[in-house]
């Protein structure tokens, strides 16, 4: 009997050990005591390690120690206690303080410990899970980005589709209004009004290329460009834009990286900017455009790029409006000031380029926006060609299935001094070839049938590599594939546009 006993308090001494043991040798958590007051009672490897303390350093100590300044004003150590005493358990995540005054993010369990009815203490586990706290709040972070991209690649296919029709729309409106005029010049009522159809063309024309711009469909003549020239040779257009109660002042690194972009879309993309900032500024201010050279060294994006930044001292923007601007059609401004394409240009424009865009704002002080493009190697052409144009002669084989702009453009074409050939799709103008009398083929790119235009101007260039190509498209992807192989003019282009495109093709 006696040596049974004996036996099983050496059993229980040891098996009270081992659990010390393991208690005292968790180094994740935090386990300790504390007596029904608060106070530290018992204190373990994983506090002293997430805490700092050492066990001298804290028994007999009062828990609140451990909480923030605000909360101990707030009682929250008391609540805490309380809580656990009367539900059986406290749980909570938040910000608990170290011994050498950094923060940690904790999750805190509080159990209340009973002798019977009485309360002799509490059990508290603490975590140290600010690492997983901020892999999840990035987490939160990059799953909001990938849905704000998604929702805007949504948008840009649906506008892309409906844009796109649009250009042959406009195309006939504008070329048609061309042939009327014509013939009517004693007429000033038919003038006025021919003339306002062609004001509200080239209106729906600008629109028409935002949206596509959004979509990421337009970048036809990607060509390298010198960012600093490029911004000089709109500041006069900036200027006259602004209006007298704002400074417009230009910061703009000389040496700035070439980069590779659409002249006509980087400059659209300025004055949507600077447009955007001026009305930012009902009472005036300064609004400063930068261009210089960053390198970026970041998880999502690493590089060279050109930083192209417009800011200004104005409004700001809300919290609530940052989320949403460059939606399509998005604004704040009054009927008829704004259309909310201003910036959905601007978006589609530098990730078409490959590039993103960073904008910081504050309300009341001001905002900055920040077009970043990636540096490219390709050398810039040094001669800037612009050739005058002139009156035309010869014939052209005019390749396009839209029969309408197809009598559009042959009637340009017959203004400008040639003679017209058409033909329906690339088959039928290899037939037309055949017969020979061509000097110059002036094709649209997208069209039906197995060779598209691009198709078409592949197989002239090898097997006559003699005969000058033109290509047209109202938008297309398509087009992005040309890069710079052959010239492309955009629809809908205007007499003098087409004369020109002609004027520089390579002879
Ligand atoms: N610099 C800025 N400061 C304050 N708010 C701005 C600024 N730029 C844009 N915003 C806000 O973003 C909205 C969308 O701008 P966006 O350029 O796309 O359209 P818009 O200027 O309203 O119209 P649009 O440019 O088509 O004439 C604006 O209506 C405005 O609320
Ligand atoms: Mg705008």
């Amino acid at each position: 009997m006696f040596g049974k006993d004996k036996q099983r308090q050496r059993d229980l001494f040891e098996s009270e050990r081992s659990f010390r043991l393991l208690v005292e040798g968790v180094a994740d958590y935090a386990l300790y005591m504390l007596d029904p007051g608060g106070i530290v009672t018992s204190w373990n490897i994983g506090a002293q390690r997430i805490k700092g303390y050492s066990p001298d350093e804290i028994l007999g100590r009062h828990f609140s120690n451990f909480y923030t300044d605000v909360d101990r004003a707030n009682g929250k150590p008391a609540r805490a206690l309380r809580i656990a005493e009367e539900q059986g358990r406290y749980e909570e995540e938040g910000w608990r303080v170290r011994k050498n005054g950094t923060f940690f993010w904790a999750s805190v369990v509080i159990d209340p410990i009973r002798e019977g009815e009485e309360l002799v203490g509490f059990a508290k586990i603490t975590r140290d899970i600010t690492e997983r706290r901020e892999a999840e709040l990035k987490l939160a972070q990059m799953q909001a980005q990938l849905a704000e991209s998604q929702k805007l690649d949504a948008l840009g296919q649906l506008t892309g589709g409906v844009a796109h029709d649009f250009n042959n729309l406009l195309m006939i409106i504008s070329g048609s209004v061309h042939t009327l005029k014509k013939g009517i010049e004693d007429d000033p009522r038919r003038q006025r009004a021919l003339i306002a159809i062609e004001a509200a063309t080239r209106r729906g024309a600008a629109l028409t290329s935002q949206l596509l711009t959004f979509a990421r469909r337009q970048s036809v003549n990607p060509e390298p460009v010198n960012v600093a020239e490029r911004i000089d040779a709109v500041r006069d257009v900036l200027d006259t834009g602004v209006g007298g109660a704002v400074t417009l002042q230009f910061d703009v690194d000389r040496g700035a990286w070439p980069v590779i972009v659409d002249v006509a879309e980087l400059e659209t993309a300025l004055v949507n900017l600077v447009i955007n900032a001026r009305d930012a500024m009902p009472t005036g201010g300064v609004i400063t455009i930068a261009a210089r050279n960053q390198t970026l060294d970041e998880e999502t994006r690493a590089g060279d790029y050109v930083a192209i930044s417009v800011e200004d001292t104005g409004v700001g923007i809300a919290p609530d409006v940052m989320s949403r601007i460059f939606d399509p059609f998005f604004t704040t401004k009054p009927v008829g000031k704004g259309t909310g394409l201003g910036l959905s240009q601007v978006h589609g424009f530098a990730h078409q380029a490959g590039g993103t865009i960073r904008v910081s704002s504050e309300i009341g002080k001001g905002t900055k926006i920040a077009i970043l493009l990636p540096r490219t190697d390709v050398a810039l052409s040094t001669e800037n060609a612009h050739v005058a144009a002139g009156g035309g002669s010869g014939t052209v084989l005019l390749v396009d299935d839209n029969p309408d702009v197809a009598s559009v453009s042959a009637s340009l074409l017959e203004q400008l001094g040639y003679t017209v050939r058409k033909v329906a799709d690339a088959e039928a103008a290899l037939r037309e070839i055949e017969r020979d009398g061509i000097d110059l083929v002036f094709s649209d790119i997208v069209m039906p049938g197995k060779m598209d235009g691009l198709g078409l101007a592949r197989h002239l260039k090898e097997t006559r590599p003699g005969l000058p190509i033109l290509l047209a498209t109202g938008y297309s992807d398509a087009a992005v594939n040309v890069r710079g192989d052959f010239p492309i003019l955009r629809k809908p282009y205007e007499i003098h546009q087409l004369s020109e495109a002609i004027a520089k093709l390579p002879k």
